[in-house]
């Protein structure tokens, strides 16, 4: 197997740049596989994502695969099925969200949902687009419908509203709405890790079903849930240019 790059820029650029342009990751992605000791430049194993490389002049490998010649660029939305990690690492026998894809070896997931998170999850094997949707400074809204076991009442709308806080940040909702009983949709733009749980444990509701709906100005719509269809250059336009 050989990764691909695109050989038209001859000057040097930053290692997790240069990886995240070829396709391999995300370039925070690409900075841990670097800090794991996977990429190794003219034989030799750097862990610093900084490091300047120039595609004329190195050979560069990620986990002893050359990174060559053009690769086309692949993007997904898929129906993320509940129980299924977004992870490249397979963690012993649990099912990763790349195995729903035929030919996964080179995909990897914009961004995460937990393990029992359903919805809409974007795949793709494009390094700079996954970058692009995922950096704070990008403000994509993600909307989620949460399914509660209790009743939604206004106290706990008004709680919901003044946010949590996650990570040592204090995260705020864009918007909270109440949809029927049990039942309320929020937007928000961090993109933190559990953030729409640890809101909504600080309003003391319970989650029973957790659903990302849109993502920027794609939404999930009719896809069925564990299916998956390619995006259009229109789709993608949509992601990053809605509010
Ligand atoms: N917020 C969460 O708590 N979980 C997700 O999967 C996504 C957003």
């Amino acid at each position: 197997m050989v990764y691909s790059i695109l050989f038209s820029h001859m000057e040097s650029k930053r290692l997790s740049k240069a990886l995240a342009a070829a396709g391999i990751a995300s370039r925070r992605a690409c900075e841990e596989i670097i800090f794991a000791g996977r990429v190794k430049v003219n034989g030799q194993v750097i862990k610093v994502p900084q490091t300047q490389v120039d595609w004329q002049a190195d050979r560069i490998h990620v986990d002893e695969v050359l990174v060559t010649a053009e690769q086309k660029k692949v993007y997904y939305m898929l129906n993320k099925p509940a129980g299924y990690l977004c992870t490249n690492m397979r963690p012993g026998k649990k099912p990763i969200v790349l195995d729903l894809f035929p030919d996964s070896e080179r995909l990897f997931t914009v961004g995460r949902l937990d393990k029992d998170t359903t919805g809409l999850l974007l795949v793709t094997n494009d390094g700079h687009f996954a970058n692009e949707v995922i950096h704070p400074s990008s403000n994509i809204i993600k909307e989620y419908l949460v399914k509660t076991l209790q009743e939604i009442e206004g106290h706990h709308l008004e709680t919901l509203a003044e946010g949590a806080r996650v990570d040592n940040k204090w995260v705020k909702p864009v918007s909270v709405t109440k949809v029927r009983r049990g039942n309320f949709k929020i937007c928000v733009k961090e993109g933190k890790k559990h953030e729409v749980r640890i809101i909504a444990e600080r309003a003391k509701l319970k989650i029973v079903e957790l659903t990302r709906i849109r993502i920027g100005g794609l939404v999930l719509a009719q896809l069925p849930v564990g299916e998956y269809r390619t995006l259009s250059k229109q789709d993608r336009d949509c992601i990053l240019s809605a509010q």
